[in-house]
């Protein structure tokens, strides 16, 4: 291979590559596989371009002297995908409500985290599940922890409005309940919004995964969902590890149903298809 690659306006040398690699891995655990250098290429410029940058070499510089982590978080949103939506692996929301559910109510007291919420929905899907099975308040106090690392996702989600076709996946019955029609979007789609009962019971937070969890627990259950595909297996075991000692004793870790446990050392019990119990 040429130890520079000429993609259009702006010069990605090898080295170049391999020091996204890096800090990709090092600071967010995200692996970036040989070969993506068209990727990062095409991705990054259009960044490079709106920053006035001269090159690849001030854009790394930027993002690792960034102590706030927004450019870090740029950089993380052009890498990976932050593809999600309502009531995403159904078979979840199900097993919520029918097996864990009715332990949470004699408990009086649920606590989730969404570790990974990209724009919100994993989190407000299971928020409307609770509020439309469980009698709350005041039979069920619930509080839902929502975290990812891109703070660009996390403004659509506080924000709480959707396009109208990312409603799709909401039964009719939750739809007509839980939104109610706002001004259209930029692009002149229709946009609904989320009832503010049901948005009040997500608080949202910036995390990335790989640094210290500021959160005590326990939770009843962690999801986890999607983002571990970005990981290799050591990183994995080490968050899967985290993840155990912050749930309660008897609560389940939810993972998204392409992603798997085997190759990693844990102490989980398999319950059914991406769901493991504490
Ligand atoms: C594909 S989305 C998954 C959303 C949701 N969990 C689902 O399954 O629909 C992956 C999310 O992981 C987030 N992410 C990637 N690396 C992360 C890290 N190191 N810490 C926290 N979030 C991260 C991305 O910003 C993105 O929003």
């Amino acid at each position: 291979m040429s130890d520079t690659l000429q993609l259009g306006t702006y010069e990605l040398t090898e080295a170049h590559f391999e020091r996204v690699r890096d800090l990709l891995y090092r600071l967010c655990g995200i692996v970036l596989r040989p070969g993506k250098e068209g990727l990062v290429k095409a991705r990054l410029s259009k960044r490079l371009r709106a920053l006035g940058l001269p090159g690849f070499a001030d854009y790394l510089a930027l993002v690792e002297g960034d102590s706030g982590g927004e450019e870090l978080s740029f950089l993380v949103d052009s890498m990976t995908t932050n593809k999600t939506s309502f009531f995403r692996e159904g078979a979840h929301f199900v097993f919520v409500t029918e097996c864990l559910l009715p332990c949470w109510e004699r408990q009086g007291r649920v606590r989730l985290w969404s570790a990974a919420c990209s724009s919100g929905e994993e989190p407000y899907t299971l928020a409307m599940v609770l509020r439309e099975h469980a009698r709350i308040p005041p039979r069920l106090d619930v509080r839902i922890l929502a975290t990812d690392i891109s703070t660009r996702v996390l403004e659509q989600a506080r924000r709480g409005q959707y396009s109208a076709d990312k409603l799709q996946d909401v039964p009719a019955a939750l739809r007509v309940r839980h939104f109610r029609p706002v001004d259209a979007s930029e692009d002149g789609g229709p946009m609904m919004e989320l009832d503010p009962e049901v948005r009040r019971m997500v608080g949202f937070a910036r995390l990335n995964l790989m640094d210290a969890w500021p959160m005590k627990g326990p939770f009843d259950a962690i999801f986890c969902r999607n983002v571990m595909i970005y990981f290799d297996k050591q990183v994995q075991g080490k968050l899967i590890n985290r993840f155990h000692d912050l749930l309660a004793p008897g609560g389940h870790l939810f993972i998204g149903h392409s992603e798997s446990l085997t190759g990693i050392v844990h102490r989980f019990r398999y319950v059914q298809p991406a769901v493991y119990l504490r």
